[in-house]
């Protein structure tokens, strides 16, 4: 067979041992891979880039993704020309690593496309999966931020307010938060209540010289700090939201405590997968691989109780998975004394 494998959305770190690991496997199985370059815009457009083992060999090192991606293009009011492309590229079946959204194109198409699914993104928060590749990675650079600028806020008596990615979920900032201690975690899933806030932090300031506020782009605050949102009232994303900024411009006013603030922004998905990442890539780029080369279309290869196993496409399309506000990490960090 020709398996065509698609990377679709924003970017995230393991897509390329993605890549190499269903590469390798369907090659050994007798089968052809074919890269689709830049998301669905390779099927529109016919783009597509023979896949090798020599061509793949190390790139699961490198985040980014080695045929590129897009999360701008849609199928919407498209699908038959969709469909035409994909027939035309002359390919048995796709390999398709992508987020909620690129699943939501692809649904309905899948009587003509025939797929696997493997779930992707930073955020962690896609269901039917107990944990996404590329999170790890995240919440490590969320980490790492955060014990080196302890240094510096500790040096200066300062607040640092560091914004994390997460859009709508809070998994980011919570796991990267708790594994670098941070004093505070604000997430959206638990509504910032000021008030509270203000006394821990104004508690803070008489007995610690510096401190470090992990706060998530989407974090929703219950008063008191003016926010944009977008047309339809949701939380927007990171480059135009700005939530880091305007709490640390707040610490200053309502505390008068010398705050800076930092937007890790798209750091937390440039660095090299860690090796948990890597893990999870080659597993599920082998599973995806043997999906396709057993004709078992429609499935998506999950993480669920420590292994990878195949499960219905459409457990994970559903609603997005976000941290339970008394999930247990929640209490892990409250047993610390941080505020969340
Ligand atoms: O969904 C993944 C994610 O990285 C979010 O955490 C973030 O809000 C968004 O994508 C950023 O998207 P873009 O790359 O389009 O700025």
């Amino acid at each position: 067979m020709r398996i065509g494998i698609l990377t679709g959305g924003g970017d995230a770190p393991g897509l390329n041992g993605i890549i190499e690991a269903a590469t390798r496997t369907l090659i050994n199985l007798g089968h052809e891979a074919l890269g689709i370059r830049d998301g669905f815009e390779g099927i529109y457009n016919r783009d597509v880039v023979p896949l090798t083992i020599d061509a793949v060999r190390g790139v699961h090192a490198f985040a980014g993704t080695f045929v590129g991606t897009s999360n701008r293009s849609g199928t919407e009011g498209r699908e038959e020309e969709f469909i035409k492309a994909y027939k035309e590229l002359g390919i048995d079946g796709l390999i398709v690593a992508g987020g909620d959204g690129t699943f939501r194109c692809l649904k309905g198409l899948d009587h003509d496309v025939k797929l696997i699914g493997v779930p992707k993104t930073i955020d962690n928060d896609l269901p039917g999966t107990d944990a996404t590749f590329g999170y790890d990675t995240a919440c490590s650079v969320v980490s790492e931020a955060v014990d080196d600028l302890r240094t510096t806020a500790t040096a200066h008596k300062r607040i640092i307010v560091v914004e994390t990615m997460g859009r709508t979920a809070g998994w980011i900032a919570l796991g990267g938060g708790m594994a670098s201690m941070a004093d505070a975690i604000l997430i959206p899933e638990r509504p910032v209540n000021l008030n509270q806030f203000k006394t821990f932090l104004k508690e803070k300031h008489k007995s610690q010289r510096g401190i470090i506020v992990v706060t998530s782009e989407g974090v929703t605050l219950e008063e008191g700090v003016e926010r944009d949102m977008d047309k339809s009232g949701k939380s927007v994303m990171v480059h135009d939201y700005g939530i880091g900024q305007r709490l640390a411009q707040w610490v200053e006013k309502e505390i008068d405590w010398e705050a800076r603030h930092i937007v890790l922004g798209h750091l937390q998905r440039s660095h090299p997968p860690t090796t948990t990442d890597r893990f999870l890539t080659t597993a599920m780029g082998i599973v995806a691989a043997r999906l396709a080369d057993q004709n078992q279309w429609g499935q998506a290869a999950v993480y669920k109780n420590g292994q990878i196993h195949p499960v219905a496409l459409e457990s994970i399309t559903g609603e997005p998975r976000n941290v339970d506000p008394e999930h247990r990490w929640v209490k892990m960090v409250q047993a610390l004394g941080i505020f969340i």
